[in-house]
């Protein structure tokens, strides 16, 4: 009988052979790592089947996240009946409306955290459990830097509430009732009574904010299994998505299907196309930068222009049309939105299921009838929800929402009234003394991702009171920030580069003209080249700096919103590049 040595070197690096402490000696750190388990009452046959980790984002500060603790039970089940063991994580975990500055600036440490988490423990692949608008793309980032097999759960929409038998949900209907509320319409009964109805259920924004359309978007990068998107939180569907999930880990852990694969061009390109056509978040573009540049791919805000031009937005959701997530599902969901856009799609991306996106949607079979997801000869918009803008005051692109905006103010020319931050804009913005009309043009600096930091969703700048009570409800606006997807009107975001670092929109003064086009693409400042360089050195700009921790991290590496708002160290240099290990 030959005897193994128990310091033999490790030979088959998979399951809790993975990733041995180090010890000087591998059969001793193994040894240890079985031991320690075992005081957790595992034998040694669970030991040894695949593990399947599970990125637990679970938290009593993320109602979002409120139905994990069941999402894990039936994934658990679905790994197990495959052969799997599985082995749950905690990772930092980010709501929108509980996270301080704002969530945009966590978004990296949370992709950090998941990316080290997967590396540092044994697993031969991961499931991520994410909802809440930051958490998709965090764990995407991660996952694709951490490069092992990878598959998305989602955690489903929340179900809308009824105020007064009106149907309302977050958060497009809380934006709605906040400026009823500003304008004097309502009053402090009814707001406090609505605050108990848009959020009827655990599970993420239920109109086609950042969350959905993340949602939405893993679907179509192929990283969810499929119909994994639209399920609401606290359904049946949803936890059956969650039993597949575990038993489609499984799977990928044994044929080493590994995220670099699913995660291509190609995929990146599905995944624009789908944003455009759900008229989907802004936000969405700033995600899909970040998990390329992990993978050492860009995402060229000119080509998602241009594919914008023959992608009109498809999906009647709030805030750009007027369903809820709940009627995406039972309008057959994402089978039902890519069918419509298969001419456009690239079928051959591969998808965490092992088959390209054009066999499952074969398997999907023929759609039937209903009203939530239109045809491409009568859509919602005729164009993509997102155009790209340029101009003397955008150099490095800007955005704005076409698909909800007001059509009169999309080709304007006004007079700037400018803040120069959050703080100013919260002191003024309700002032009787506000020298504003209807026809100017609100500049908000200083929001950008150095500038707050984090870039907060502070570009949904409110109406003026003394406006709002006049009945005006749209208004051009204009920002280095970004906004929330359930928000709506005539808003320019995302100008690169921000005002804190020198950008021109630093160098806006009230009064000056601006011009947007969007017909023509256009965000201009209409003063001489001449002007501005005056200005530039009469006022040169030293962007922000912090003494420590995580805050001097972010504002020394963070990149603008065309580089996805990364960390530049974490991008991949190369496309193909493996994690920087
Ligand atoms: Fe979590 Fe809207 S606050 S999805």
């Amino acid at each position: 009988m030959t005897k193994k040595s128990p310091a033999a070197p490790d030979l088959d690096p998979s399951g809790l052979r993975k990733g041995l402490t180090s010890y000087g000696d591998n059969g001793f750190s193994l040894f240890l790592r079985k031991a320690f388990i075992k005081g957790a009452g595992y034998s040694d046959a669970a030991l040894d089947r695949p593990v399947i980790g599970i990125a637990n984002t679970g938290s009593a500060y993320n109602p979002c996240h409120g139905n994990v603790p069941q999402l894990l039970e039936a994934l658990k089940r679905g790994i197990m009946l495959a052969g799997g063991l599985p082995m749950d994580f905690p990772t930092i975990s980010i709501h929108e409306s509980f996270a301080y500055p704002t969530s945009m600036y966590l978004r990296n440490l949370m992709s950090m955290d998941t990316e080290e988490m997967i590396l540092a423990q044994p697993m031969d692949a991961v499931v991520l459990i994410g909802g809440c608008d930051k958490t998709v793309p965090a764990q995407l980032m991660g996952a694709a830097s951490a490069g092992i097999p990878a598959i998305q759960l989602i955690t489903g929409s929340m179900l809308t509430g009824s105020h007064r038998s009106e149907r309302v949900g977050a958060c497009t209907d809380c934006r709605r009732y906040w400026g009823k509320y500003r304008a004097e319409e309502i009053d402090d009964q009814e707001i406090s009574d609505v605050n108990n109805q848009l959020v009827a259920s655990v599970g993420t924004c239920s109109v086609m904010g950042t969350a959905s359309t993340m949602a939405c978007i893993a679907e179509a990068l192929g990283m969810t299994v499929p119909g994994g998107a639209t399920p609401p939180a606290v359904t049946a569907d949803r936890m059956r998505i969650a039993e597949l999930t575990g038993a489609q880990a499984v799977a990928m852990a044994r044929q080493g299907l590994t995220i670099d694969r699913i995660l291509t061009a190609d995929a990146f390109e599905n995944a624009m196309r789908v944003l455009l056509a759900i008229g989907g978040s802004t936000n969405g573009i700033i995600h899909l930068a970040a998990i390329a540049g992990r993978l050492g791919l860009d995402i060229d805000l000119k080509t998602l222009d241009r594919m914008g031009r023959d992608t009109p937005v498809l999906l009647d959701l709030k805030p750009s049309g007027q369903h809820y997530m709940e009627d995406f599902h039972k309008a057959g969901g994402m089978a039902t939105l890519l069918r419509q856009l298969k001419p456009l799609l690239k079928l051959d991306a591969l998808t965490v299921t092992g088959r390209t996106l054009g066999q499952e949607l074969e398997l999907a079979g023929p759609g039937f009838a209903q009203s939530v997801v239109k045809t491409m000869d009568d859509p919602v918009y005729p164009q993509g929800g997102i155009a790209v803008l340029e101009g003397n005051l955008s150099p490095g692109g800007a955005i704005i929402k076409q698909s909800s905006a007001d059509p009169l103010l999309m080709e304007h020319e006004g007079r700037a009234v400018v803040f120069e931050n959050a703080a100013d804009l919260a002191d003024r913005i309700d002032s009787d003394a506000l020298d504003v009309t209807a026809h100017d043009i609100l500049v908000l600096k200083n929001i950008g991702p150095k500038g707050a930091p984090g870039m907060p969703e502070a570009g949904y700048i409110p109406i003026p009171k003394k406006l709002a009570v006049q009945g005006v409800k749209d208004i051009v606006r204009i920002s280095d920030g970004r906004m929330s997807g359930t928000a709506f009107g005539t808003i320019v975001l995302h100008v690169t580069p921000e005002s804190a670092i020198g950008g021109p929109l630093a160098y806006v003064q009230n009064g000056d003209r601006i011009r947007l086009s969007v017909s023509r693409r256009e965000i201009s400042l209409l003063v001489s080249d001449a002007e501005l360089r005056r200005r530039q050195e009469l006022k040169p700009i030293s962007p922000p700096t912090a003494a420590r921790g995580y805050k001097k991290l972010f504002l020394e590496t963070v990149t603008q919103a065309d580089q996805g708002v990364d960390f530049d160290f974490l991008r991949a240099a190369r496309p193909g590049d493996p994690a920087a290990r």
